[in-house]
């Protein structure tokens, strides 16, 4: 199991350190999850520092597809790398949404990702508009297809989250049945590419109270949790369920 905080563009030092420390202090080490925060990319050497004698992993919300040369604003794979960054976000809705990155575009950077060492969390999802006209497979498919297209036999080194958009930020998380619906048709298309094994997590209005159901389903291997990543309590008590969850 797997569980990811996104932090999105949320926090300050004085604030990221105080979670970072109870995060750091009370997460113990475990074999069967681990836990994961994502943060704004000017913190990730403040995440270093807090988090790199324990266990608690960071990744950061975005990468670029280049390696390097004149992209001003940009943030390279091998940058990240240098702040011991094990994951990172690409093609989370609103980086489609509000900065119009295509799927090839997504694949572009998670391969970008690899290249550094850095798992890449390749996120996908439909709109509400998608869902009511019947598309939700279809659209998931091709945005999953063109990663795996880009990235071969390195797609196994992948994670792979379902988001639906109508979910995000909603408090209306998908039911454990309709996560699990969609996760299934991923893990075909995965298991056709030779790649079952990736961990598939949902994302969406994910809490304490309703984070068990959706793990407990046989497709649904950890969470990818935002509004609720950033109070370290809620985000400690999601990690004991996925913990709870795995031991079933
Ligand atoms: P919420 O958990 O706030 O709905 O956000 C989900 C998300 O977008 C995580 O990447």
């Amino acid at each position: 199991m797997l569980v990811v905080g996104n932090w999105k563009m949320h926090g300050d030092w004085g604030s990221n350190a105080q979670r970072l420390q109870a995060l750091h202090q009370q997460w113990v080490a475990q074999p069967s999850v681990t836990l994961a925060v994502c943060v704004p990319s000017p913190y990730l050497g403040q995440a270093q520092q807090a988090l790199q004698h324990g266990v608690v992993a960071w990744g950061a919300q975005d990468v670029s597809a280049h390696a390097g040369g004149a992209y001003t604003g940009e943030v390279s794979a091998a940058m990240l790398a240098d702040f011991g960054t094990r994951y990172v976000l690409v093609g989370h809705s609103e980086r489609r949404q509000y900065h119009g990155e295509t799927s090839e575009h997504v694949a572009a950077k998670a391969q970008a990702a690899l290249h550094a060492g850095i798992t890449p969390i390749v996120c996908v999802g439909e709109s509400l508009a998608q869902r009511q006209a019947q598309q939700t497979e279809a659209v998931v498919l091709s945005q999953l297809g063109a990663v795996l297209e880009a990235l071969g036999e390195q797609a196994l080194a992948m994670v792979l989250a379902y988001e639906p958009i109508w979910s995000i930020g909603t408090g209306q998380t998908a039911t454990a049945e309709q996560a699990q619906a969609v996760h299934a048709v991923l893990r075909t298309r995965l298991r056709q590419h030779g790649a079952a094994t990736v961990p598939l997590l949902y994302g969406g209005s994910v809490n304490p109270s309703n984070v068990a159901g959706l793990l407990a389903q046989p497709d649904i291997n950890g969470a990818l949790v935002g509004g609720a990543s950033l109070k370290a309590d809620d985000f400690l008590a999601i990690g004991q369920a996925a913990l709870s969850a795995a031991a079933l």
